[in-house]
């Protein structure tokens, strides 16, 4: 009949077979979880994509300015002109933009502008009206120019260079 011997056998069996089944239905939540961990794995992508936007976005803005597109600039006006007008002294929403490429910040007679626009030193060279349109908010806390942003260093550029060809 059974001895001891034989017992501990089956029991070692069974152990080892109720093992497997565990390591089984481990195995196979954990591929779950791996298929789970797919939109995870994208999001990441999804970051890293963003940081090398950035990276994009770093290079100078000099040398994007450099090789700027006053042509597609132009296209980029549409979204200044509902508050600014490039003829000399046409002030509307916001003051006329004519000749604004190294034009002093906040001097244009007869246009009222909020304390910090009035209160800013300076030219708005080309480098400083990219970092004023790339967020007027930011640039200038307290700005009255409700204006988003554009985002696009290069866009920044062409718009820039168009406007150089104003006046000035
Ligand atoms: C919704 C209206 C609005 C839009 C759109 C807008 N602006 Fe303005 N902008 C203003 C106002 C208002 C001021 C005055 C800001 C202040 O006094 O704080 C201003 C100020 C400025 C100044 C400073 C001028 C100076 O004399 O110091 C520049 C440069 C300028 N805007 C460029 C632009 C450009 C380029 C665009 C398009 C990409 C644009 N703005 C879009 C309303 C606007």
């Amino acid at each position: 009949m059974f001895d001891t011997m034989t017992m501990t056998k089956a029991f070692g069996a069974f152990c080892g077979a109720f093992l497997i089944l565990l390591l089984a239905k481990w195995a196979a939540e954990g591929l779950y979880h791996v298929e789970g961990h797919g939109e995870q794995a994208y999001s990441i992508e999804v970051e890293e994509e963003a940081g090398e936007a950035e990276e994009v976005a770093a290079v100078p803005f000099e040398e994007v300015y450099a090789s700027a597109d006053a042509g597609a600039g132009e296209r980029l006006w549409r979204q200044c002109q509902a508050c600014h007008k490039l003829e000399d002294g046409a002030n509307g929403t916001g003051p006329h933009l004519y000749g604004v490429v190294g034009r002093d910040k906040g001097a244009v007679g007869g246009f009222g502008y909020s304390e910090t626009l009035a209160s800013m030193e300076g030219d708005w060279t080309p480098e400083n009206l990219s970092g004023f349109l790339e967020s007027p908010r930011d640039y200038a806390p307290g700005t009255k120019m409700s204006y988003s942003g554009m985002k696009d260093v290069e866009d920044r550029a062409n718009l820039i260079a168009y406007l150089a060809t104003i006046g000035g």
